[in-house]
């Protein structure tokens, strides 16, 4: 049966570039279409995949183009659209995301206050508290799509931290690597 470990080692193995990973999900290159990713996340309970899978977004500017979303038995496999991290000179774009999801008093910096902004914003909101989980607006979770920012990963467990983490997984393997796949 495949689990998250053996999806990433096969994608690894068949020559697929990661291009980023958090805690939970790695994402690879297509290879073939440089407009496509494929992000393979370590648990179903993830609330990306609710997100992702709000009718209601699928037309916001800042929301991700999701193409495809298969659900194994303790992982998942989402095909994207190909975002750009936010570039070093815009990183105030992501303080300016987090102010209006979280609706605080900061002034916008970057970003011209907008009516997509706001309702995507009032949405993710509305899920963290119907799914009882945190907002986690850091950098690494906002992306660019040209010149439009673009809200990837908002949403996370509250326990996000106290339990097993793909980093620590990624840690490993890279300390013990003289070890064959099958070891992980
Ligand atoms: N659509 C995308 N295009 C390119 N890189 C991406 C995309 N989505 C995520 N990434 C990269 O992968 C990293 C991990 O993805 P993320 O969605 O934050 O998963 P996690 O649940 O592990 O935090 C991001 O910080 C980013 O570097
Ligand atoms: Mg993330």
């Amino acid at each position: 049966m495949a689990t998250a470990h053996t999806v990433i080692n096969n994608f690894t193995r068949k020559g697929f570039r990661m291009l980023g990973h958090g805690c939970y999900a790695a994402v690879f290159d297509s290879n073939v279409d440089p407009n496509l990713v494929y992000k393979v996340g370590v648990r179903t309970s993830d609330p990306f995949l609710n997100y992702i899978q709000e009718p209601s977004l699928v037309n916001n500017p800042h929301f991700p183009r999701v193409y495809d979303i298969h659900v194994g038995e303790d992982w998942y496999l989402v095909k994207m659209e190909r975002l750009e991290p936010i570039p070093e000179h815009k990183l105030v774009v992501s303080n300016d995301i987090s102010s209006v999801v979280s609706d605080d008093s900061y002034t916008l910096k970057y970003l011209a206050p907008s009516h997509e902004l706001f309702s995507i914003a009032h949405q993710i909101r509305e899920m963290a508290e119907q799914l009882d989980v945190k907002l986690d607006l850091h950098p690494g979770n906002i992306m660019m799509r040209g010149v439009t920012p673009v809200i990837t990963d908002p949403l996370c467990d509250h326990n996000i931290y106290s339990e097993w983490e793909l980093e620590n997984w990624f840690g490993q393997k890279n300390k013990k690597s003289s070890y064959p796949d099958w070891a992980y």
